[in-house]
């Protein structure tokens, strides 16, 4: 099939990758010539694993071709996905304009009968607005489509290869028939195509993430309560998740939920549920709780040291709001490292891949290490921010050896209380213990 995914950001480009890999003619379209020029030459503007390889291989069998000529991508295809950013608005709405520019230009442009996908997290109603942005202009028959994207920032393509199902909003045939042909090769496991109307497709991906953020905010505050009642949420958690209603995943308690979806859904999902009369109290109080458990790190740094943190050093192992990404949106991390700067203590930080991005935001208010080891060296204290794999069994002898203090603030419960402390460390974690 041809395709046209426009926007080249994370769902475009892993979308576009993708539908190529399974033999489309697929056409990336961005007005950013930059992005492109690099695109052209397998230079990816995000990090995620394997996506390179991915482009890479597309482009040289020539499945997969990126242009900043909008007009001309759109004129043939027979699917668009529009997957332009949607970035909040001041009062956290997510603002439409890049949306409606790209349905304006479908209008103008498209030459052959055509499925319109909105594959950005767009709030319900969205696929209405697009279509009349489309409609006046319109001289060949469209279909709308919403289908919203569930991958997970580093897990992007397996996500999106075998995806636990594919969510469709349609009101054609001619647009249901195209969808489940596009989607046939990544459901041949037997995972479902769950074909639906379009604001349930669309209304699906904001209570998706809405219920996961939920589950975090849950969590975070259950942990917060074990370490007053002397519980151990680790425990807590495998006790409440091998019921199955509740399932085991996502009930991690951390420094709290960051990146660029759930912060900006649940915003946008409390903004709609105020402006259609049916308030969402419940997703307030999770925003609330996240807010204040990216202090939690903060305050255990704090505590451990009495309240002196002037003139310490303090050892930040992750900064990335998550594994396996170097995106640094809404990352706890940034909230730890302006507390401790203000308190006057100095930040030494390594992270696997999110240094260069911390650097191009904050600059070199804090210092960078080539190595977690390094970034140790001499620091009062070492702070685990971010769950990526290379932390979770380091070299404790050498770790200590390296710290002045050997004190550990590990914000992901990457290791276990009573063995760091039979080595000797003062150990701090989330809801277990103190
Ligand atoms: C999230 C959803 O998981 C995807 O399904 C969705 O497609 C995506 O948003 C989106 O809307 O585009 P992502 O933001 O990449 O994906 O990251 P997650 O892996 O979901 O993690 C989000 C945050 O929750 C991270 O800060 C992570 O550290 C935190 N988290 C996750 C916890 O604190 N505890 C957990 O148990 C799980």
């Amino acid at each position: 099939m041809k395709i046209t995914v426009v926007g080249t950001g994370y769902v475009g480009l892993v979308v576009g990758a993708c539908l190529a890999e399974t033999g489309n003619d697929v056409i990336c379209a961005d007005v950013d010539q930059g992005k492109v020029d690099g695109l052209k030459k397998n230079v990816l503007p995000i990090y995620e694993p394997g996506l390179e390889e991915y482009v890479e291989r597309n482009q040289a069998a020539g499945r997969l071709v990126f242009t900043t000529d909008v007009p001309s991508a759109i004129r043939d295809a027979e699917v668009i996905f529009i997957a332009v950013g949607t970035p909040p608005d001041e009062d956290g709405s997510a603002d439409l304009k890049h949306v409606l520019a790209v349905a304006d230009s479908i209008g103008k442009h498209a030459a052959r009968e055509v499925v319109v996908v909105t594959k950005s997290t767009v709030p319900v109603g969205t696929a209405e607005k697009v279509a009349a942005a489309i409609r006046p202009h319109a001289t060949v028959p469209f279909h709308m489509s919403s289908n919203p994207e569930f991958l997970k920032e580093g897990a992007a393509l397996d996500d999106f290869m075998k995806p636990d199902r594919v969510v469709v909003g349609v009101e054609t045939e001619f647009a249901r028939e195209r969808m489940a042909e596009l989607y046939a090769p990544f459901v041949r496991t037997g995972k479902p195509i769950i074909f639906m109307d379009i604001p349930s497709a669309e209304m699906t991906k904001y209570a998706a993430n809405a219920m996961l953020a939920t589950r975090i905010s849950f969590m975070n505050e259950i942990a917060n309560l074990c370490e007053k009642v002397g519980a151990n949420v680790d425990l807590v958690r495998k006790g409440i998740g091998s019921d199955s209603r509740i399932g085991p995943a996502f009930l991690f308690p951390g420094p709290g939920y960051g990146g660029s979806c759930f912060p900006k859904d649940v915003k946008a999902l409390v903004r709609t549920s105020e402006e259609r009369g049916a308030p969402m109290g419940v997703l307030k109080a999770v925003e609330d709780a996240n807010e204040k458990q990216k202090h939690r790190l903060f305050q255990k740094i704090t505590e451990v040291f009495g309240g002196q943190l002037k003139g310490r050093r303090i050892a930040l192992w992750g900064l990335a709001f998550k594994a396996n990404t170097d995106d640094m949106r809404e990352s706890p991390a940034l909230v730890l490292i302006e507390e401790l700067l203000t308190a006057g203590a100095t930040v030494v930080a390594h992270d696997p891949a999110a240094m260069h991005e911390t650097r191009r935001r904050i600059g070199d208010a804090i210092g960078y290490a080539k190595t977690s080891y390094e970034a140790a060296q001499g620091a009062d204290a070492m702070v685990v921010v971010t769950d990526w794999n290379e932390y979770r069994f380091p070299d404790f002898a050498r770790l200590k050896s390296v710290l002045k203090q050997p004190v550990v603030v590990d914000g992901r419960n990457l290791y276990d209380p009573t063995k760091m402390e039979s080595l000797g460390f003062t150990y701090r974690s989330i809801g277990r213990g103190r």
